[in-house]
């Protein structure tokens, strides 16, 4: 069977940006290609590259599980593991290290942003990170890898250690395609609308998280910045601020844009924006309840120990193959 698969860090909280760039996308796909098998995880490998307290991370990580599945993803149809608890992702990493090389890792934007951004205490891990991304991939030969915009070099490269992995080693790993959403493959920051929405930004204003209450996502919304031109119109290159909050409305509704134009022409921002606040609190609302029965169910704990089974059995066969083709340890009695 042919598969897809995906993963998304624990570190804050997700917001509506991961939401409309990444869950929805990855549920909508498990209901329209029901032909392939579908691995969905948790990178919390991925979170401690910088140091995060044990506490935080423990309870990202459950947060992040039950948001999976209150946002609709189905466990019938869907493996939803955490990263950690599958060991061939640590043992991947490793022997995909040996298989890149310096320079390519230190051309990823990600890092040098984020390197930057710190000063100090740059962890190897950091610099490691997208071979532990490509071994996260490459571990389960998925055809297509959901992502947003700003994982795109990444999969390249993933895709760049996969050809030179295969001309070494006998064609061991199939090549992953990226699976990109067009629209709502990225949402911007709200209190500055040239930047993505982060889950690590500061300001807490410049993002809606899936668990906010009502009054918080209202007022998130009408404080959003926009500019002084007052017309709703869609023009992401000159109104990034209107046209990033017209994309949130467009991705959770489905109304093209030259429809949201019409409806608010003659009006100003303060009625487009009550009802964006509204439409946002309508799609959160049945997820915050949903996720409420999750969190301390048994329920999740199952879902989480039966996607951990399937991939552990996927991905162990993967590395002994690989370990096997490249001469380390015994070779193995047929
Ligand atoms: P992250 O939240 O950075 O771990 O990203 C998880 C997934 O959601 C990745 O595929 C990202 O590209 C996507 N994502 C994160 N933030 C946004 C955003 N503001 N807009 C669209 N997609 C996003
Ligand atoms: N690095 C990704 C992010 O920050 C998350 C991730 C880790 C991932 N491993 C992956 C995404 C494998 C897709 C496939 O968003």
């Amino acid at each position: 069977m042919k598969r897809i698969l995906s993963g998304i860090q624990p570190t804050g909280s997700i917001n509506i940006g991961t939401y409309l760039g990444s869950v929805k996308n990855f549920v909508k796909l498990q209901d329209q290609m029901p032909d392939y098998e579908f691995f969905i995880f948790i990178a919390d490998l991925h979170a401690i590259t910088v140091h995060k307290d044990k506490q935080f991370l423990r309870t990202k990580i459950k947060e992040l599980a039950a948001l999976y599945v209150a946002c609709g993803l189905d466990p019938e149809k869907v493996n939803l593991f955490i990263q950690s608890e599958v060991p061939a992702h640590s043992q991947m990493a490793y022997l995909l290290q040996c298989n890149s090389y310096i320079g390519e890792l230190e051309r990823m934007t990600q890092y040098k942003d984020k390197s930057r951004k710190q000063e100090t205490g740059v962890t190897v891990g950091l610099f490691t990170y997208p071979t532990l991304m490509a071994g996260d991939i490459l571990l389960y030969d998925p055809e297509y890898v959901p992502v947003g915009k700003d994982q795109k070099q990444h999969l390249e490269l993933a895709r760049d250690i996969a050809t030179r992995v295969n001309n070494k080693y006998n064609d061991i790993f199939t090549v992953p395609k990226p699976l990109i959403a067009e629209v709502g493959a990225k949402i911007n920051s709200l209190s500055d609308p040239t930047s993505k929405m982060s889950k690590s930004d500061d300001n807490e204003k410049s993002r809606i998280n899936l668990l906010d209450p009502e009054n918080i996502i209202k007022k998130r919304i009408k404080s959003a910045i926009t500019d002084s031109l007052g017309n709703v119109k869609y023009d992401p290159e000159n109104r990034p601020g209107i046209s990033n909050l017209m994309t949130i409305y467009h991705v959770i509704t489905n109304i093209p844009f030259e429809s949201i134009e019409s409806k608010y022409e003659g009006l100003g921002y303060k009625e487009f924006k009550e009802d964006l606040g509204e439409i946002i609190y309508q799609e959160l609302k049945p997820i915050q309840e949903r996720y409420a029965e999750l969190i301390n169910s048994k329920e999740l704990d199952d879902i989480l120990d039966k996607g951990r089974d399937r991939a552990n059995q996927v991905a162990y066969k993967k590395i002994m193959k690989l370990n096997d083709r490249i001469g380390l340890g015994r070779k193995r009695r047929k």
